[in-house]
């Protein structure tokens, strides 16, 4: 059976893990662990401090996607189409194009639903295989996240763009920061797997960014749960080899050509 489909297969049957890596090293370990690796434009805020996945470029996704590709085995490699890459469907092709070639990855993800369904329906007739990605989206934020599905208005836009990105061939759908009973009666209504960050248990899936579980990025986002300190361990080691410089315990002979 194909990545893909394997990750379809999944739905009703066993939750679908996904994480973030941006890198050869974590990609390894995360790839362990897990049913999709995303090289997300969360990458902008944790490794550059962007105030916005909106400064994220093209060149940045492929070169930390290629370092994500030597680590990454057996799971599905989906990379985030930055801002602005796909603003009509000629465009989204060429830079989806790029991005396979030079990657290698198995799948991309674009924020959005009915403003950017001509681009879906191009890129799934010309067999790229896509991860729908609704609800809040950073790349349209100006200010403050805020939960989706609060109003009669948002509950029905949220509940027409899952349909409609099915309707056109997306393989999962990505719900970040949606209302608990909105997530439940999409992931209900749709045949394709929804993974959700911030949008409760009932998903198909969930995906977090490793930095932050971790503990390596800190944050005080409401859906973060941070499963180990990182910093601490990495700083036990650090401290050790600092001291044993200064006091010459390190290198020894054995160290040393
Ligand atoms: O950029 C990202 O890491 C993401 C996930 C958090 C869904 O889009």
């Amino acid at each position: 059976m194909n990545k893909i489909k394997k990750i379809i297969s999944k739905k009703n049957k066993s939750k679908i893990v996904c994480l973030t890596a941006y890198s050869k090293n974590i990609a390894e370990e995360v790839d362990k662990h897990v049913d999709i690796v995303l090289v997300g434009d969360s990458l902008g805020s944790v490794l550059y401090n962007y105030t916005t996945t909106r400064k994220v470029t093209l060149t940045e996704m492929i070169n930390h996607s290629k370092s994500v590709r030597l680590g990454v085995k057996k799971s599905l490699m989906v990379v985030d189409m930055p801002y602005k890459t796909y603003e009509t469907k000629f465009s989204a092709l060429k830079n989806v194009k790029k991005v396979l070639k030079e990657t290698k990855c198995d799948a991309v993800k674009l924020e959005g639903g009915r403003n950017i369904i001509q681009q879906i329906k191009f890129l799934t007739k010309n067999k790229i295989q896509v991860m729908g990605h609704i609800g809040l989206l950073p790349q349209s934020v100006k200010g403050k996240f805020k939960s989706k599905g609060k109003n009669e208005r948002e509950i029905k836009q949220l509940i027409n763009d899952a349909k409609l990105l099915e309707k056109n061939g997306v393989f999962a759908i990505v719900l970040e920061c949606v209302k608990t009973p909105i997530a439940k009666k999409i992931t209900q209504n749709l045949n394709i797997p929804t993974i959700g960050i911030g949008s409760s248990v009932y998903c198909d899936g969930q995906v977090l960014v490793t930095d932050d579980l971790l503990g390596l990025n800190e944050t005080k986002i409401k859906f973060v749960k941070k499963f180990l300190n990182l910093r601490k361990y990495i700083n036990q080691g650090l401290k050790k080899y600092a001291l044993e410089v200064r006091s010459k315990k390190y290198p020894l002979k054995k160290h040393s050509y």
